[in-house]
């Protein structure tokens, strides 16, 4: 059937996706325009395969249907559904790979509340079962403007609930277990005889699932098949709303597991994860592992995992993320990139053979098992190491930076500004940037500043406008970038940085270490003052 529709305005897909408040997506031919504009961006699906499933969020249920009604419609030969509409964003990223699909439609928006009242989100991934580029956004971008129609087949609903195969308008419909193809995966990886000898031995773990996707994966792989005591993954039922939780892995929303890793009887190791799976927060009993931390003691140690055994090719993180890994790089001798944020940009480095693991300081790791960052990969590798070095994950953060230093590291989130506002921070400092070098702010001396631009070493493509930063010649470092995945006014993001080699000051608190650089951006930018806000609503 084909139903004619106009261009709906602003569907223009931010750094991860197509994120809007879910009435949005629920209003009349929403979904529809944009899913159509995919298919038309990508050249029809005519013949195709894909890969379908989401968070399960208020709306993943009906947009599961619509995209499967219009997928048939438009010729496609076949869809992967997760059962009930689930998968997560590694999951689906590994099921587009593992069957060779042309590509994914993933809903979600990761860490943005849902229901109702919230957020809901479209991806589009490619065959590498990576975030299409930024050329590819734009082109469906482009299309949303000018579509007239879209075709959907008039049939019943598909029952998503039942694992098998099923057809319509001659479209093969399979429903697989959101979980077993990426817990194989997952085995392969990790040595799980080891880390399930951990667990016997009374290792203690807390894992928070945030009402989110991840639940049915954790309780599966820790649970099941590691054996991890029965209860160890909490809110591990994926709800509609996230049973108002706030899905995002950081000390500020998952403050229970927080709260429970700094008491008296904490368990060894605490993890969270986000609305789709691939975000994680890591704890220790005491310690909270920062994660450009985390990523670079997941660079150091993943030798100790049997899928990186052969030692890494190379590692990435985005732009924002502190220079930890890039220490552990150059003593391991290999490639450190930076790249703008966003996992998109991760993907022509890991299919090109550069880089092994990728990570970003938005609580992201990876590696090149999938293209996108997977929350669960990142606690397994986690725990593979403790159970390798039979070390506490604080006394592992100690030796770590005695041995490389510390990069003391903060994110500021300064969010629901009125964009002018937003904006207006960051042109007064943009026009400064050139004037910058030299100057001394804070009695620190700026080496260099700049509005950061990449230029993509695989394919060559430059990225500009991706943050401004300012560098210190101590390395301190301070970078402003407006965040592309709010729904809601502007969010300025203010990412905070501070060397210290050591072998003193290694144990600061982490915003008095940061103090004359928090105070150095105010100075710079101007950011309290201009936007009348106290301080931060998020620090991470
Ligand atoms: C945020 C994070 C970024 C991450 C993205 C998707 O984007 O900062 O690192 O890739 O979410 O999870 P932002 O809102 O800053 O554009
Ligand atoms: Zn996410």
């Amino acid at each position: 059937m084909r139903v004619r529709t106009r261009p709906i305005e602003g569907q223009k897909p931010g750094t991860s996706g197509l994120r809007k408040k879910t009435k949005v997506f629920m209003s009349e031919s929403y979904l529809e325009n944009f899913v159509q504009s995919v298919f038309d961006a990508t050249g029809g699906a005519e013949g195709r395969t894909y890969v379908l499933g989401g968070d399960g969020r208020c709306f993943n249920d009906r947009a599961v249907q619509v995209i499967l009604k219009m997928a048939a419609a438009n010729g496609a030969r076949a869809v992967i559904v997760g059962q009930g509409g689930l998968l997560s964003t590694p999951a689906a990223s590994h099921l587009i790979r593992l069957n060779r699909a042309d590509g994914g439609i993933i809903l979600s928006a990761s860490h943005n509340p849902g229901g109702l009242e919230g957020d809901f989100g479209i991806k589009f991934n490619t065959a590498s079962g990576g975030p299409a580029s930024e050329a590819l956004t734009e082109a469906i971008f482009a299309r949303t403007k000018t579509i007239e129609a879209y075709l959907i087949a008039d049939e019943p609903d598909v029952e998503i609930d039942r694992i098998g195969r099923q057809q319509i308008g001659g479209m093969e419909i399979s429903v697989v277990d959101p979980v077993a193809d990426y817990a194989v995966l997952m085995e392969g990886l990790f040595d799980f005889p080891k880390i399930r000898a951990m667990f016997a031995g009374g290792f203690r773990m807390r894992f928070d699932a945030m009402c989110a996707v991840t639940g049915p994966y954790a309780r599966e792989i820790l649970e099941n098949r590691l054996g991890a005591a029965p209860g160890t993954v909490v809110n591990g039922t994926p709800l509609p709303d996230f049973g108002g939780m706030h899905p995002d892995p950081n000390p500020t929303w998952a403050h229970d597991l927080m709260d429970r890793m700094f008491a008296d009887d904490a368990p060894d190791f605490g993890a969270a994860s986000d609305g789709d799976g691939d975000r994680n927060m890591v704890v220790g009993s005491g310690i909270y592992v920062a994660p450009s931390d985390s990523l670079a003691v997941l660079v150091a140690n993943a030798h100790l995992a049997p899928g990186y055994r052969a030692g890494l090719k190379g590692v990435a993180r985005s732009m924002p993320t502190s220079a930890a890994a890039d220490r552990v790089a150059a003593a391991l001798g290999i490639a450190a990139h930076e790249t703008p944020t966003g996992w998109k940009f991760f993907g022509n480095l890991l299919d090109a053979g550069r880089v092994t693991l990728c990570g970003e300081e938005s609580f992201g790791a990876g590696s090149d098992h999938v293209r996108e960052k997977d929350g669960l990969w990142a606690v397994l590798l986690w725990l593979n190491i403790l159970a390798e070095r039979r070390e506490s994950v604080k006394e592992i953060m100690e030796s770590h930076w005695r041995r490389f230093g510390r990069n003391y590291y903060s994110r500021h989130d300064y969010e629901a500004l009125p964009a002018e506002v937003a904006a207006g921070v960051m042109d007064g400092l943009r026009a400064r940037l050139a004037g910058l070098p030299g100057c001394v702010v804070e009695g620190m001396t700026i080496a260099s500043a700049d509005d950061f631009a990449y230029a993509d070493p695989v394919d060559g493509s430059v990225s500009r406008g991706q943050g401004l930063r300012v560098v210190f010649a101590d390395g301190s470092r301070l970078v402003l970038r407006l965040s592309g995945t709010g729904t809601e006014g502007a969010t300025i993001r203010l990412y905070l940085e501070r060397y210290v080699a050591g072998p003193g000051g290694l144990d600061a608190e982490v915003q008095e270490a940061l103090a004359p650089v928090i105070r150095a951006a105010e100075t710079l930018a101007g950011i309290r003052t201009q936007t009348g806000r106290a301080g931060p609503d998020v620090v991470t």
